[in-house]
């Protein structure tokens, strides 16, 4: 099915909306949810309650109109491509009406996101559909300034890493590279703790989960680690010593020196856990 036509009159924006904190929202992204009246919400399952949607909503913009898009967490490429083909269907039927809408996606968009495969689909079946993606803060960016750990100096490099189907190059990345993002991390936590053991990494990781949130938890003494689901919603930064020779020691509150103490550790509240977003 192939959209030839320019009957579609709106403009669909793709906004990141950061790791959930409404402070890091960009104005960019602040500027067109006011302005949209639909805003379109990903989720994992029928029932289940979006992030995204939890987020925007404290944004209190006043009367919208949210649209939520199912994409289930499945392996099935085919089961994927017909939710993806919907979604992009329902989005089109909206810019008929109207002029703009936007669909919002936690951190940013472009960074293991729904949002990149409804954008391919959009692409490919309504070519004519115009589009504009809004970059947000991603979540290891949130991550790391909030434990005032830097990422990158000089000529370092860094490596991000899925981790949700197996550790595969795992290994090879924590040699090769100064400093390694793990995100995805779900069931894997305790498997990735393991590895980290045996090639003395340790003490040079830092998970933080739910980062820019009311609930965020720094986790430095990764082995003691009691709480195994707190791999949902969470990132661990591996800053190797081994290669550059120093970790930064954190203070009390598990934050770097040059952290500013922009939020203190809170008490974990229920959040929803997040899926296809
Ligand atoms: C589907 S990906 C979305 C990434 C997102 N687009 C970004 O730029 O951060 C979901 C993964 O992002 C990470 N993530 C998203 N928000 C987070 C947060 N507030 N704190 C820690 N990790 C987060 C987790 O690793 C989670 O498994």
């Amino acid at each position: 099915m192939r959209n030839g036509s320019n009957e579609i009159k709106g403009k669909l924006y793709g906004v990141g909306i950061g790791p959930g904190d409404p402070k890091l929202l960009t104005l960019r992204a602040k500027e067109i949810l006011n302005e949209v009246k639909t805003i379109f919400v990903p989720k994992a399952s029928e029932g289940g309650k979006s992030c995204a949607r939890s987020i925007v909503e404290a944004l209190a913009l006043g009367d919208k109109n949210f649209i939520e898009l199912t994409f289930p967490m499945t392996k099935d490429k085919n089961k994927l491509q017909s939710y993806w083909l919907n979604a992009a269907k329902i989005i089109v039927e909206e810019l008929k009406k109207n002029k703009a809408a936007a669909f919002v996606t936690i951190g940013d968009p472009f960074i293991y996101s729904t949002y990149i495969y409804l954008l391919e689909t959009l692409r490919s079946n309504f070519p004519y559909l115009e589009t504009e993606t809004i970059p947000g803060i991603s979540a290891f960016g949130a991550a790391a300034a909030s434990i005032g750990l830097p990422l990158l100096k000089g000529d370092e490099k860094m490596a991000i890493l899925p981790v949700v189907k197996n550790l595969k190059g795992l290994k090879e990345a924590l040699k090769e590279f100064d400093t390694v993002v793990l995100m995805k991390i779900g069931s894997k936590l305790e498997s990735i703790i393991r590895l980290l053991k045996k090639m003395k990494l340790l003490a040079s990781s830092v998970l933080i989960s739910h980062a820019g949130q009311a609930n965020e938890r720094i986790v430095r003494d990764l082995a003691s680690l009691e709480d195994k689901n707190l791999g949902y919603l969470s990132v661990i930064i591996v800053r190797n010593i081994s290669r550059r020779g120093h970790f930064p020691n954190p203070n009390r509150r598990g934050h770097f020196p040059s952290a500013l103490s922009r939020s203190p550790l809170k008490e974990s509240v229920p959040y929803p856990k997040v899926g296809a977003e």
